[in-house]
């Protein structure tokens, strides 16, 4: 096996919005569904109000997370590419279980493989924007007939925020396992603890 080498990958307020957002989220799932009627752990009183405090937590974090990425360009580390797509995904179905090596090497400029760059962008256009947009409907639920939204249904603003709750839940299953398959099994959490990633040294 080739030499590992470290990288620097991930910044330090890269890191800070990653687990808070990571936090946030888990704790908005497990709240949000206990308003949903799923289980009972707060309260459903208690659950509502948590649910409402850390979604302002949330938006402010994405708030200074959308400056920082327009502010160093690293927005840049989303935009969608096919460029080796086919590799990636190969590797991830069959590669992965045959020992092949990964195809794609990160660097600093360009950090993520074809296949998170579409998935975190995704993320970032389709779901975040559906929780955050149908969460503060259902919240200012009763000043719809002032904003002229009289019209809305609240059933299906609630149903659009639980759909994407699910889809949240489903990528966040996805992006667990997929940290599992770096070199060693915590080696992409570390990463991002620390900062470090290390990437295989081509021979000279
Ligand atoms: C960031 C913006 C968000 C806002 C503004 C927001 C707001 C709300 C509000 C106001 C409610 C209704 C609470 C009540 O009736 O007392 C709710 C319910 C809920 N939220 Fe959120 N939320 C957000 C993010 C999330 C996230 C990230 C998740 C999960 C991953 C989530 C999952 C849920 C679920 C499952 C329900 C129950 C829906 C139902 O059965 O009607 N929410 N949310």
């Amino acid at each position: 096996m080739a030499d590992l080498k470290p990288i620097y990958v991930f910044k330090r307020f890269e890191r800070f919005w990653h687990w808070s957002q990571a936090a946030l989220i888990m704790f908005m799932a497990l709240t949000g569904f206990e308003v949903h009627g799923t289980y009972m752990l707060f309260g459903f009183e208690q659950a509502s109000s948590l649910h409402t405090t850390a979604a302002w937590a949330l938006i402010g974090l994405w708030l200074f997370a959308i400056f920082w990425h327009l502010t160093t360009g690293e927005w840049k580390q989303y935009i969608p590419t096919t460029e080796n797509m086919m590799g990636v995904m190969r590797y991830y179905s069959i590669g992965i279980f045959t020992g092949a090596p990964h195809p794609f090497k990160p660097t600093q400029l360009n950090k993520h493989n074809p296949m998170q760059r579409v998935a975190y962008l995704l993320f970032k256009v389709v779901m975040a924007p559906m929780i955050w947009i149908s969460g503060l409907l259902y919240l200012y639920y009763n000043a719809w007939a002032d904003w002229g939204l009289g019209e809305l249904d609240l059933s299906v603003i609630a149903l659009i925020h639980t759909a994407a709750a699910f889809m949240l839940l489903i990528f966040l299953v996805g992006h667990v396992y997929l940290t599992t398959t770096g070199h060693t099994l915590f080696s992409q959490i570390k990463a991002m603890i620390t900062g470090w990633d290390e990437v295989e040294e081509d021979p000279q």
